[in-house]
């Protein structure tokens, strides 16, 4: 068997025939044009946001989470921010834009939205893929109708020059980049003059201390997952695109009936450690909103998609398995947060007996990205249960909505 689909499926949503006609036939093309091997893990996550919220969110972020400020790399329009953990997991790179009236492609998809019109420029974009042979991945795609930005929009767009980068999905908004660097080297961005800015400095070396201060430092582990919501009718597009373009494998579906969703899961056919290369996550309503007053059904994932458009819902960050002062890690470092001002948006959820505990935290105010937490006990394999993800589902989209209706009275 072609060896993206030699691995087991999970899951109990059912998906339509065509979804797996092509599931079969893009992966064994896919491992058979070689794209599976050349294509590898993520080597980093950008991340752009509005004027003047970048040390904010920076300070947020390295409290929040294992990663550490490195430089600042200045364009014309733009500050990115490099954070890192280490050479085996992802970079984040945090784009702040400098003019609030600076007109863009990745603007305008926030700019249709009702609600993520208010933070215009903010927004995940996307990741970006390390390849071993860029020239021939680059050609592959395009021979498998997959648009790249010229080097004139790329260079306009200020993106990484060293990278080529396909246009934003139509179903999830997100664009994927790749780039050719030796494993053994190191991740160098083309993306402007190199600088350490004191102001982001400061941020990130008062997280850390408070962080520390906390006992969090040695609890908060990588990424596990990133999460995208997308419309209902484009759950299978998106899942099918996303293998299309990378080389990960489909890992199942699961059908949360409750609150009209599912969870469609990808993962990395190179690392089985998502700390080295994340799953990709996508939500989908399972009924469009048009027949919710047929099924009175909630339909928080709908209605996310249409207020923010389809984009990053949460990345999730591993807890380590343990206890901290008798209580489990994740508890533990909830509590720790709070104690420090952070918000979550529902109590811990899960036990030690279903094998994970989660929590989602409040949206943040920079980048409108939830955190997600989770600690796994034991050699617990799966990747969420069921009445987890409903109870999480069903917080986001109490609180998101609460959002929406703020939106609502101020416009
Ligand atoms: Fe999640």
């Amino acid at each position: 068997m072609s060896p993206s689909l030699a691995l087991p499926r999970f899951g109990d949503k059912l998906n339509s025939p065509m979804f797996e006609e092509f599931l079969v036939r893009l992966l064994e093309e896919r491992d058979r044009v070689g794209l599976s091997e050349m294509i590898r893990g993520i080597d980093a996550l950008m991340i752009t946001v509005d004027p003047d919220r970048s040390v904010g969110y920076v300070n947020e972020l390295c409290l929040m989470t294992p990663y550490h400020y490195l430089v600042t790399l200045e364009s014309a329009e733009h500050f990115t921010h490099v954070l890192r953990i280490d050479l085996d997991s992802p970079d984040l790179l945090v784009r702040e834009v400098k003019d609030p009236n600076m007109r863009g492609i990745f603007r305008c998809l926030n700019e249709v939205y009702p609600v993520g019109v208010d933070k215009p420029n903010s927004r995940y974009m996307g990741e970006i893929f390390r390849v071993s042979n860029l020239h021939d991945v680059v050609e592959l795609q395009k021979e498998r109708e997959v648009r790249f930005f010229n080097q004139e929009q790329i260079r306009k767009l200020e993106l990484p020059a060293n990278m080529a980068i396909v246009k934003p999905s139509p179903y999830t908004h997100n664009i994927v980049g790749y780039w050719e660097r030796p494993e053994d080297e190191l991740r160098v961005y083309a993306l402007g003059i190199s600088t350490i800015r004191d102001d982001i400095q400061r941020a990130y070396v008062e997280a850390k201390n408070m962080q520390a201060g906390l006992g969090l430092d040695h609890l908060l582990l990588p990424i596990d997952h990133l999460a995208t919501r997308v419309y209902s009718q484009n759950r299978e597009a998106a899942i099918l695109e996303y293998l299309t373009l990378s080389s990960y494998y489909y890992w199942g579906s699961y059908d949360i009936s409750s609150q009209n969703s599912s969870t469609n899961v990808t993962k990395s056919l190179h690392y089985t450690a998502e700390s080295r290369s994340p799953a990709k996550v996508f939500t989908a309503a399972n009924y469009p909103y048009f027949v919710n007053h047929l099924l009175k059904l909630p339909s928080p994932t709908e209605a996310f998609v249409r207020n923010f458009g389809p984009r990053l819902h949460h990345l999730a960050i591993s807890v380590a398995d343990g206890q901290t002062q008798g209580q489990p890690n994740i508890d533990y470092a909830v509590a720790a947060l709070q104690g420090c001002g952070k918000d979550f948006l529902l109590e811990v959820i899960g036990s030690q007996e279903e094998g994970l505990k989660q929590i989602f935290s409040r949206a943040s105010e920079h980048s409108a990205l939830i955190v997600e937490y989770v600690q796994r006990f034991g050699d617990f394999q799966g990747f969420f249960t069921k009445d987890n993800v409903a109870e999480l589902t069903q917080a986001a989209g109490v609180d998101e909505s609460l959002r929406a209706l703020d939106a609502g009275a101020r416009a």
